[in-house]
């Protein structure tokens, strides 16, 4: 089959390697579509495999043929997960399939589990979103970013406000977010517009209750100046840098909870929980999560698709097909 594969250097070429086998616990998957993720752009990714390291971390496709121990899919189903899905064909664990709701097309399907799957474990079960709660994420036009600002919208936040570096993408940020039922302020990431624009949205002007940042040092005072006494940051993603500064005295006077989330470290039996949580308390909500498809890419251009993503170009997600 033809497969994206990763070099040490994180360059990737597409080669005809053996198609993967499904063991134990796993489905292998006819890969219809497969989301690029920022991650994907590091040599990390895939290097825990056997074998050439197919590159990719997540899919949409269908079922094609199931491991032993598997009782709850069947040839032909149609599913989503994280996964090396920059391939014809793919394994998936069983326990992290996601079944494709009807009205969700492949690529939208194969560009949804990480970040649904990132912003429900951010918001939800690390941040502890409550109703009526003012939420911010940054990196506003990512494919994290777009799915947070929804979900938390969608979940019963009192306003959310999506900081972006670039404010020509604004209207496309509320594009892709979607209508929510409640304020969405779009604003610049950096500096005192971002902390007045936060306070601004809170009833008290005591700031958020809750943000989710994909952007790491480079706004982290930012962001502590931002939040509201017993506020939560959720630290997702390191764009802006991982090594900052920050006044200790500030957290502790505020009580706030800063927690960092990564895939990287969870076990399979982790990493399940995640899908777990997520689908049983999204039920058929999931169809909502369907993610702004900026681009797709066939999986020979491959390289193209991922200098259009260190470009910054984009708003949503980039997607290659197989
Ligand atoms: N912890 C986890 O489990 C997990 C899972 C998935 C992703 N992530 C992380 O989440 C982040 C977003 O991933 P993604 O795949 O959604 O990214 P993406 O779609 O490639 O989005 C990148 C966006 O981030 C912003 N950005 C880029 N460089 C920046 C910088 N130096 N400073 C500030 N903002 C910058 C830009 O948005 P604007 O133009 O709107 O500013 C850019 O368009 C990444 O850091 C990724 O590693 C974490």
């Amino acid at each position: 089959m033809r497969a994206a594969v990763l070099g040490a250097d994180g360059s990737v070429t597409v080669q005809d390697v053996e198609p993967p086998a499904p063991a134990a616990g796993q489905l292998l998957v006819r890969v219809r579509a497969a989301g690029l993720n920022r991650a994907d752009l590091s040599a990390r990714a895939g290097a825990a495999q056997a074998g050439p390291a197919v590159a990719g971390l997540e899919l949409a496709g269908e079922v094609e043929a199931i491991g032993e121990q598997v009782s709850r899919w069947r040839p032909g189903d149609r599913v989503m997960g994280r996964g090396s899905g920059f391939a014809e064909l793919a394994v998936l664990g069983a326990a992290d399939a996601i079944r494709v709701p009807p009205d969700v097309g492949w690529e939208e399907a194969g560009a949804m589990p990480v970040t649904l799957l990132t912003a429900h474990d951010a918001l939800v079960t690390n941040g502890r979103l409550r109703a009526g709660e003012l939420v911010v994420v940054n990196a506003g036009s990512s494919g994290v970013g777009t799915c947070a600002a929804r979900m938390a919208g969608l979940l019963g936040a009192g306003a959310v406000v999506s900081a972006t570096t670039s404010r020509p993408k604004a209207a496309a940020i509320r594009a892709a977010v979607g209508p929510l039922p409640c304020p969405l302020v779009v604003t610049d990431v950096t500096g005192d517009e971002f902390v007045a624009a936060v306070r601004g949205q809170s009833d008290d002007g005591q700031g958020a209750h809750l943000i989710v940042d994909s952007v790491g040092a480079r706004v982290l005072g930012d962001n502590i100046a931002a939040a509201r006494v017993t506020g939560r940051i959720v630290q997702v993603g390191r764009l802006g840098g991982r090594h900052a500064e920050i006044d200790l005295d500030e957290l502790a006077r505020k009580r706030l909870t800063l927690v960092g989330v990564t895939f990287r470290t969870r076990s399979p039996a982790e990493g399940a929980e995640v899908v777990r949580r997520c689908v049983e308390n999204l039920g058929d909500q999931l169809t909502r999560y369907r993610p702004r498809i900026d681009r797709v890419f066939p999986l020979g251009q491959i390289t193209e698709a991922r200098a259009a993503m260190l470009r910054n170009e984009h708003v949503g997600k980039l997607v290659v097909v197989p």
